[in-house]
C-alpha cells in the first residue's frame, strides 16, 4: 500500500493540508473457522494487505469522508440519525458512534482511504475498515485511553449494530493485535492470546480467491449463528453451564438430537469438532508435523462444505485440485459462501499446483483465480503523524 497515493488523493480532495496516516491489514486464518463466535479458538495472523488513510481533523461536527477506490464522497454527522446511505460510509460512521458511546469525544475529520486486500474475498477487508479508524480515532480524541481489545470490539459492535452481520471477534482482533511471522492462537471464551512464530521450513502458504464474491452473505451468516444458539439452548436444560458450543461435547450433543433440527444438529457437530482441531494443529505445530497441520485443514474444509454448509461448488473444486496435487492442506477460508481457499503447499510443488489450478478453474468455470502468497505482516498501527 503506497503513502503516497493516498496523500496524493488527500490533499487534492481536500484543502490541500495534510493529516496523520494510518494502516490495518486484512488477516488469514490457519483453523478454527466459525468458531469464534461459538466461545472456541480461532488461529488468525494479519496479512501484509489492508487499508491505509489519511485523516485530519476539521473543526467542525461533520465527517467528510472520500473512497479512493470507489471514487465516492460522503458527508456525515456524529449523531444516531445522522447514518450515511453509502455502504462503506456506514462502516466509519459505525466506528465514531461507537466511539462516541465509550465516551470518545469524536470531533468532525477529513478523511480519505483505499485498501489492497481484496473485497468480499475471507480476508476481512471491512475488519481493516474498522480496526484502522478504531485506532485513529482512539490516538486522535481519546490519547489512546481505549486498549487493544475493546478497539477490536468497537469493529465488531459496527458490523452488529451498524451492517446487520453478527460476527465474532477474530477478523477485528486479528486486524488489531496482528505482528509480521506470526500466527495468534485465540481462546474467544477468555480472550487469552498467544503468539505463534509461523514459518514452515519448504512450505509455501497461498491463498486461491475463486473470484466468487460472498457480499450478499450475512443473512446465511447469522442463521447459522443462530443455529448454534439454538443447540446451546436445548444443551443447557441437561447441562447448565454450557454457556457456548465450546463447553459442550459430543455427548451432550447426542443427548439433543430429536430435540433440535436436523440443520442445527448438523452445525454443532461441525463447530464442536473444529474446535478441537485448532488445539490439534496447536500441538502439531509445537513438534513440525505439517502433515497434521495439512490434514486438519482438509477435515475443516469437508466439515464446512458438508455440515455446515458455507462452501459452494467453485471452493469446492479448489479443494479437489489441491488434493490431486498433493497439496498438504486445503480449505475454505473465512466465513464461506464464496472468497478463497488456504493452501498449505511443499514448496517444491508450488508452481505445478498454481499452473494447474488455473487451468482446470478456467475450463471448469470460465473464471481465472487470483493467487496470493499468504505475507504474516503487522496489525493496526500509526505510519505518519500529521
Ligand atoms: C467471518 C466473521 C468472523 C468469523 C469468520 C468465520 O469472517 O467476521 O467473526 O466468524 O467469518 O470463522
Amino acid at each position: 500500500m503506497d503513502i503516497e497515493f493516498v496523500r496524493s488523493r488527500f490533499i487534492k480532495h481536500f484543502d490541500g493540508t495534510t493529516g496523520s496516516i494510518y494502516a490495518s491489514p486484512g488477516r488469514i486464518n490457519l483453523i478454527g473457522e466459525h468458531t469464534d463466535y461459538n466461545g472456541g479458538f480461532v488461529f488468525p495472523g494479519a496479512v501484509d494487505k489492508g487499508m491505509m488513510m489519511e485523516i485530519k481533523p476539521n473543526g467542525t461536527k461533520t465527517v467528510k469522508a472520500y473512497s479512493i477506490d470507489l471514487k465516492d464522497y460522503v458527508e456525515f454527522g456524529l449523531n444516531e440519525e445522522d447514518a450515511p446511505r453509502a455502504s462503506w460510509a456506514r462502516y466509519i460512521f459505525g466506528v465514531c458512534r461507537e466511539m462516541i458511546k465509550r465516551g470518545v469525544e469524536v470531533q468532525g475529520f477529513n478523511t480519505a482511504f483505499a485498501g489492497d486486500v481484496p473485497l468480499g474475498a475471507g480476508m476481512s477487508s471491512s475488519a481493516a475498515l474498522e480496526s484502522v479508524y478504531a485506532f485513529a480515532l482512539n490516538d486522535l480524541f481519546a490519547d489512546n485511553r481505549i486498549d487493544k481489545f475493546e478497539l477490536a470490539k468497537v469493529g465488531q459492535a459496527t458490523e452488529h449494530n451498524y451492517i446487520g452481520v453478527n460476527c465474532g471477534i477474530m477478523d477485528q482482533f486479528a486486524s488489531v493485535f496482528g505482528k509480521a511471522g506470526n500466527l495468534i492462537r485465540l481462546d474467544c471464551r477468555s480472550l487469552e492470546y498467544r503468539y505463534y512464530p509461523f514459518n514452515p521450513q519448504g512450505y509455501k502458504l497461498v491463498l486461491v480467491d475463486s473470484v466468487v464474491k460472498h457480499e450478499l452473505a450475512s443473512s446465511a451468516y447469522n442463521k447459522r449463528r443462530q443455529s448454534c444458539e439454538n443447540v446451546v439452548a436445548a444443551i443447557q436444560k441437561n447441562h447448565p453451564h454450557v454457556e457456548f458450543l465450546r463447553d459442550a461435547d459430543m455427548d451432550m450433543l447426542q443427548e439433543v438430537k430429536g430435540k433440535v433440527s436436523d440443520e442445527d444438529y448438523m452445525r454443532a457437530e461441525y463447530v464442536i469438532e473444529e474446535i478441537h482441531r485448532v488445539l490439534d494443529v496447536c500441538d502439531a505445530l509445537e513438534i513440525g508435523d505439517y502433515d497434521i497441520v495439512g490434514q486438519k485443514m482438509y477435515e475443516t474444509h469437508h466439515g464446512m462444505s458438508k455440515l455446515y454448509e458455507v462452501s459452494c461448488p467453485e471452493l469446492d473444486f479448489l479443494n479437489d485440485i489441491a488434493k490431486h496435487n498433493e497439496v498438504t492442506g486445503s480449505r475454505v477460508m473465512g466465513g464461506g459462501f464464496g472468497g478463497c481457499t488456504l493452501n498449505l503447499v511443499k514448496s517444491n510443488l508450488y508452481q505445478g499446483f498454481i499452473d494447474e489450478v488455473k487451468e482446470s478453474y478456467r475450463a471448469k468455470f470460465g473464471l481465472t483465480p487470483k493467487i496470493y502468497d499468504v505475507v504474516i505482516g503487522d496489525g493496526s498501527r500509526l505510519i505518519e503523524r500529521g
